[in-house]
Formats: C-alpha cells, sequence, structure tokens
C-alpha cells in the first residue's frame, strides 16, 4: 500500500464484531487495514500444490472470511482459478461454492481441497514411479508406439517442439501408469503432481522458459531435469502439505462455469472474493495450461475454441457489447482515438465485467459483500484504469461501493505480467502496474 496503514490487533478485529459495529464499517476497517501481506507465507495447506498466474495470498480472502462471514456461510468464488478463495472457505469450516471455465482450474482446485488417506497415495504413487522406470528400461519401443497413438498431428507437432524425445517417453510412461489407477481422488492427485512438473516458472521439464508466467518461449540450451526425479519430489512434497489440509472442516461445490450466467439461486450467497482476468488477455492461461492439457487427453483445436470464451479475451466477432458507464466509455472511446480495434477489446472486458457484476449482484444475499480484486493493464500505453471503471460499473448495476484500497504487489511472489520497476521508469502509469486494487462492494438491503 502506499500510505502504511496499522493494522487493527486481530484480538480487536474480533471484538469489533461482538461490539456490533455495521457490517459496512467493518468492510470500511478491513479495506483500510494491511492487503499487502508481504513476507507472509503462502506455502500452507495445499495452497502451493501446482503454480497459477496471478493468484492472489491466501490471507487476504481469509482476511475478509473471516471478518464477514460465520461458519456455515456460503462463500462464492465465481472465477475461482487455483481455489485460494475456496480453499480458505474450506479451512475455515465455510461453505466455499467455486466455477471457472479453465479445465486445468477445475483439476487443480477439486484436489486442493480433497482429503485423501496419505498413505494409499504414497504406496500408489511409488508403484507408479516404479512401473514407469521399469517400461522406460524395458519397454521402449511400444512407449513410443503409444506416443504416436496417444496424440493426433497438431498435438505432436506441439510435443516435439517443446519436449525432448527423451521426456516425452518418460512423461508416456507415467501418464500410463497414472491412468491405471483405479481410485478417481488418488488419480487425480497424481495426475495434478504430473501436471506440476510441466507447469513451473522455469518450464519445468519442458523446453520452455516463464511458463507459469503464460508467456513460454523455447530455449535451446536448456536441460529439462528427468521427469521421474522430478515427479518422485513433486509427489513428496505435494503428499506433505496434504497433511496439513486436514484441520479443513468446511463443504466445497466446484463447477465448470461461466461467471456471466452463474448456475446458482438468487440471494444465497453470503460473501464472494473473486479476482477476475486481466483486460486484453495480459495472463493468457490457455497459453500455459495446454502444456498439461494436451497430456491429458485435449485437442489444441478445442483448447483454443475454449480460449475465446474467457473473460478478457481479445476476439470481438459475436460478443455481445454491453452499454457502459461514463468512466468506462470515456476510457474505451480515448482507446479508440489510437486503436479502435484494441478499444473494441476493452469495451468487451467491460461488458463481460458487467455481466459478472450483475450475476454477483443477484447471488449475494442482500447486505452483504462482494471483493473484487483487479490489476490494471495497459493498452497501446494507456492505463485502463480497471479500477475506477469497475467500480463504476458496480454502481451503475445497483451495488454500493463502499472503498477501493491499494495493494502493492509482492514481485517475488505473484507471477504477474507486470515487469520490475527500473529506477528510470518510475511513471505513474508503471508504478500501478504494481500496486493492485481491492474493490469492496456492498448489496443495498433495498435490492
Ligand atoms: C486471476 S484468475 C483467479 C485467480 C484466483 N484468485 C487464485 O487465487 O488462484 C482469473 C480466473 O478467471 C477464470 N475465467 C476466465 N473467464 C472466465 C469465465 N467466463 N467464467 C469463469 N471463470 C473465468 C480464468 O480461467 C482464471 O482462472
Amino acid at each position: 500500500m502506499s500510505l502504511q496503514q496499522l493494522e487493527l490487533p486481530i484480538a480487536l478485529q474480533s471484538s469489533t464484531r461482538r461490539l456490533d459495529i455495521s457490517y459496512r464499517e467493518r468492510l470500511r476497517v478491513l479495506l483500510s487495514s494491511d492487503l499487502d501481506f508481504h513476507g507472509k507465507s503462502s506455502a500452507y495447506a495445499s495452497h502451493n500444490f501446482h503454480a497459477f498466474p496471478a493468484k492472489f495470498p491466501p490471507q487476504l480472502p481469509r482476511k475478509f472470511i473471516e471478518g464477514l462471514t460465520e461458519p456455515g456461510d456460503v462463500v462464492l468464488d465465481p472465477m475461482m482459478g487455483s481455489g485460494t478463495t475456496i480453499l480458505e472457505a474450506f479451512l475455515t469450516g465455510r461453505r466455499g461454492v467455486g466455477f471457472d471455465i479453465d479445465p486445468m482450474a477445475l483439476r487443480l482446485c477439486k484436489v486442493k481441497v480433497t482429503l485423501l488417506a496419505l498413505e494409499e497415495i504414497a504406496t500408489t504413487g511409488n508403484q507408479v514411479l516404479h512401473r514407469a522406470q521399469k517400461s522406460l528400461q524395458q519397454d521402449g519401443t511400444e512407449l513410443r508406439r503409444q506416443l504416436d497413438a496417444r496424440f493426433g498431428e497438431a498435438e505432436r507437432k506441439f510435443l516435439d517442439y517443446w519436449f525432448l524425445p527423451s521426456t516425452q517417453l518418460e512423461l508416456m510412461a507415467l501418464i500410463r501408469e497414472i491412468e491405471r489407477v483405479q481410485d478417481p481422488n488418488i488419480r487425480e492427485f497424481l495426475e495434478l503432481a504430473f501436471s506440476a512438473i510441466i507447469i513451473t516458472k522455469s518450464g519445468g521439464v519442458s523446453m520452455a522458459r516463464d511458463l507459469a508466467h503464460t508467456r513460454p518461449h523455447r530455449v535451446q540450451d536448456k536441460t529439462p531435469r528427468p521427469a521421474l526425479d522430478e515427479y518422485r519430489k513433486r509427489l513428496s512434497k505435494n503428499l506433505n502439505s496434504l497433511a496439513t489440509l486436514a484441520r479443513g472442516s468446511g463443504t466445497v461445490e466446484l463447477s465448470h462455469g461461466d461467471a456471466q450466467a452463474l448456475a446458482l439461486r438468487d440471494q444465497t450467497v453470503d460473501l464472494i472474493v473473486t479476482s477476475p482476468p486481466y483486460a486484453s488477455n495480459a495472463i493468457d492461461y490457455m497459453r500455459a495450461h495446454k502444456f498439461s492439457l494436451v497430456w491429458f487427453g485435449h485437442s489444441l483445436g478445442s483448447l483454443s475454441q475454449l480460449r475465446r470464451q474467457y473473460i478478457g479475451h481479445d476476439a470481438v466477432t459475436g460478443v455481445e457489447l454491453a452499454e457502459l458507464p461514463d468512466s468506462a466509455r470515456q476510457v474505451v472511446a480515448s482507446l479508440a482515438r489510437v486503436d479502435p480495434k484494441k478499444a473494441r477489446v476493452l469495451h468487451r472486458y467491460y461488458s463481460e465485467m458487467t455481466r459478472c457484476l450483475a450475476e454477483m449482484a443477484r447471488v449475494l444475499k442482500p447486505g452483504k459483500a462482494a471483493i473484487v480484486v483487479v490489476g490494471s493493464s495497459k493498452m497501446r500505453g494507456m492505463d485502463t484504469r480497471t479500477d475506477i471503471c469497475l467500480g463504476e460499473i458496480g454502481k451503475h448495476i445497483g451495488l454500493e461501493l463502499v472503498g477501493i484500497a491499494v495493494r502493492e504487489l509482492d514481485r517475488d511472489k505473484r507471477m504477474m505480467p507486470a515487469r520490475r520497476i527500473h529506477s528510470s521508469n518510475h511513471s505513474q502509469i508503471e508504478k500501478r502496474m504494481h500496486e493492485e486494487y481491492v474493490i469492496g462492494f456492498l448489496k443495498p438491503e433495498s435490492r
């Protein structure tokens, strides 16, 4: 945060609840507390099972969940990503409800909140590793045949470009053994660890770098680590984290679904904590996730179709454009003077966010809050003012805007599109790229 604020001691935070200050006031206090969480670890429970770009720190949803809900309340994240909000709801005894359209997000989130018997996973994981090792030593020709049979031409080309032939064989040996595991929960746990050795900051066992930033590029001089060793390490790490998950006492419902049309009844949610995608595809989830999803049987064609449905995608044909409030209309109009095509992309984003916010308003109980965490985007060098525009859009559809807090991103933790600030480049807009905005809305009682 630009101005360091004193955080209320935890004891006082809970006593404010006991003193029954108004819900709106509690929301205000939370928004003006320290939301940076620098130096706080996010490596607890299953939060770090798998890399995911632009996750927010778990302390952020935790703060609003504990400050604004009671055990048993419904906490929604309609764009759950890696499920940070959902896992925090689970750990604090709430009812987490999550939606996303990204197949990787759904896989990841489900495994993160599934309690499993550690010994069974360890035994099955060891069997998978042992059998994969054996088939690599004795069965190379058959593995190569299966590799050819498993993928279409486009997928083969993709794999040949991004993975060394020896790595492809190792991954084939692993996935074949994982798929033989009967218990779906254990299989999904093992599949997630498989994916986690591919999608990493350094590109894991592929020839890519910057995969977890969703900007993969192929590097010639990279020697990928042996996949089986990486898998063993990752499994053991995730097993250790799983051991601490048992403390969770909440329930969770996860669905594939579009945040613009939620399969939820009106006025059923006690709190929303969510972070939507950036405008103009600044973080391109599918670009990274396809590196694993192809191994799980998705075709590249189907994934690129799906990619067009992500909020913030840059295709504009066939997308319904909404009428925007003044601030958003002006930002779109200024951009149109420089680049009309980009302006349509931004209009698409604000239209999609209008529909998301309207859905949030519909499903929230009257008097309850929605916390929307957004970053700013730069298009053609122009700041899209996402915080102000989304604040206005929320008001436009009848939500009360209680406040917008600024949090400073921890560059070492969060995988974001923004670059590091160079001392010669301290313009206002560059600075804003390293901040993020926590927008607090309230649904009026009378709605
Ligand atoms: C910034 S990420 C959320 C990160 C999350 N807060 C976390 O901590 O992991 C935004 C998510 O929105 C999802 N998304 C994009 N379009 C969507 C849509 N139409 N409906 C639901 N989710 C969508 C993306 O797949 C992505 O997982």
